[in-house]
């Protein structure tokens, strides 16, 4: 290579690197290094806290980020309380009443005002939040790039209309990642969370009694688990907190036992189990239950993405609220 060469090179890589810095939101890894040094310390404590009162809180924390991020972007309106006036996201069906971790943030930023006043968004204590709940529960640990607002609207209408249903298929799925800017892989990468936490019968009882007009069963459902199920759920209960562990043999781990329960045929949701249907997931599914390593490292860096989703930062319209449940 000349050196003429070599400058024109370096100098598209500069270039590149620019667009790069543009294209992904302008968060920071230590955001709060200079103006709130203990912040993400503060975070940490209050989910480890929560996470010996109860396991499940981890898996809460991380599904709150997730469904904060697919609606408006990562702006903490998941957190938003519905007024007379305003029927918030967490109302809506796709959160309520399945969504759970909402006091713990409120613990974080309470001690967080206490110590820096109006420093930290709600958001980015979101994100700090389920970092830390998959590195309790035994996941890669990974820096959480911030600098995120909070946002000033939540309308449940958009969580409904953002967060993919349990009974999409694999075609409905990638659409729905993609229309957030991610990829199908990271999108399987993802779905790896439900290796953590539970799911309320309603959310898969149409795999287990009305599948459709001519079939009772989902025939892609491994039948013992199915009689298994019937028996946690039964036909037409009216308890509304029936729930069950989306990963039964280790539903406080983060691990890949998420992905052999696919390909076992033991995926809970009709949005797991479909991720055999189509040859690229199917594959992608076989590798991460065979290769732990690395699919912890996938998750880590999809989770980093997932979390830049339409971020509010710099002088965008956005606030650092005081109560994360209410706008300043
Ligand atoms: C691929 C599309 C997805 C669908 C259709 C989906 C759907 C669901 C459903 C129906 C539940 C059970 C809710 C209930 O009835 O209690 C659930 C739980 C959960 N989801 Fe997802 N999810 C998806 C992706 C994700 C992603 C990307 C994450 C995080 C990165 C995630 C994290 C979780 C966690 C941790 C739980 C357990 C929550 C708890 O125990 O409180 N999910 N999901
Ligand atoms: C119902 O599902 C079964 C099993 O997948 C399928 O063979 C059948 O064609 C479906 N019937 C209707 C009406 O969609």
């Amino acid at each position: 290579m000349s050196s003429r060469e070599l400058c024109t090179f370096l100098f598209t890589l500069v270039l590149i690197s620019c667009r790069f810095n543009r294209v992904e939101a302008q968060l920071q890894v230590g955001y709060y290094t200079q103006s709130c040094w203990m912040a993400e310390f503060i975070v940490k404590n209050e989910v480890r806290n929560a996470f010996i009162r109860d396991r499940g809180l981890a898996a809460g924390l991380v599904r709150l980020h997730f469904h904060d991020c697919f609606v408006r972007g990562c702006d903490a309106s998941v957190l938003i309380d519905s007024t007379p006036a305003n029927s918030a996201e967490k109302d809506s069906p796709a959160n309520n009443p399945s969504l759970r971790g909402f006091e713990v943030i409120d613990r974080a930023k309470a001690m967080l005002e206490s110590t820096c006043k109006g420093v930290v968004s709600c958001a980015d204590i979101l994100a700090f939040a389920a970092r830390d709940s998959i590195e309790i529960t035994g996941g890669l640990g990974y820096d959480v790039p911030a600098g995120r607002k909070d946002g000033r609207i939540s309308r449940a209408s958009e969580a409904s209309a953002n967060l993919p249903p349990p009974t999409s298929d694999v075609d409905q799925l990638t659409q729905s990642f993609a229309n957030k800017g991610l990829t199908q892989q990271e999108m399987v990468t993802l779905s790896g969370a439900h290796t953590i936490g539970r799911s309320h019968c309603p959310s898969f009882s149409n795999r287990l009694y009305s599948y459709n007009t001519t079939t009772v069963q989902d025939p892609s459902l491994d039948l013992s688990y199915a009689g298994r199920l019937k028996q946690q759920c039964p036909e037409g209960s009216t308890n509304a907190n029936l729930v069950v562990p989306i990963n039964p043999s280790s539903p406080a781990t983060t691990d890949v036992d998420y992905y052999t329960d696919v390909l076992a045929n033991r995926g809970l949701h009709t949005s797991d189990q479909t991720l055999l249907t189509n040859a690229a997931t199917a594959k992608q599914v076989a590798q991460n239950a065979m290769n732990p390593t690395l699919w912890r490292s996938k998750f880590a860096a999809a989770m980093v993405r997932m979390g830049q989703i339409g971020v509010l930062t710099g002088s965008a319209t956005g606030e650092i609220r005081t109560n994360c449940r209410v706008i300043n």
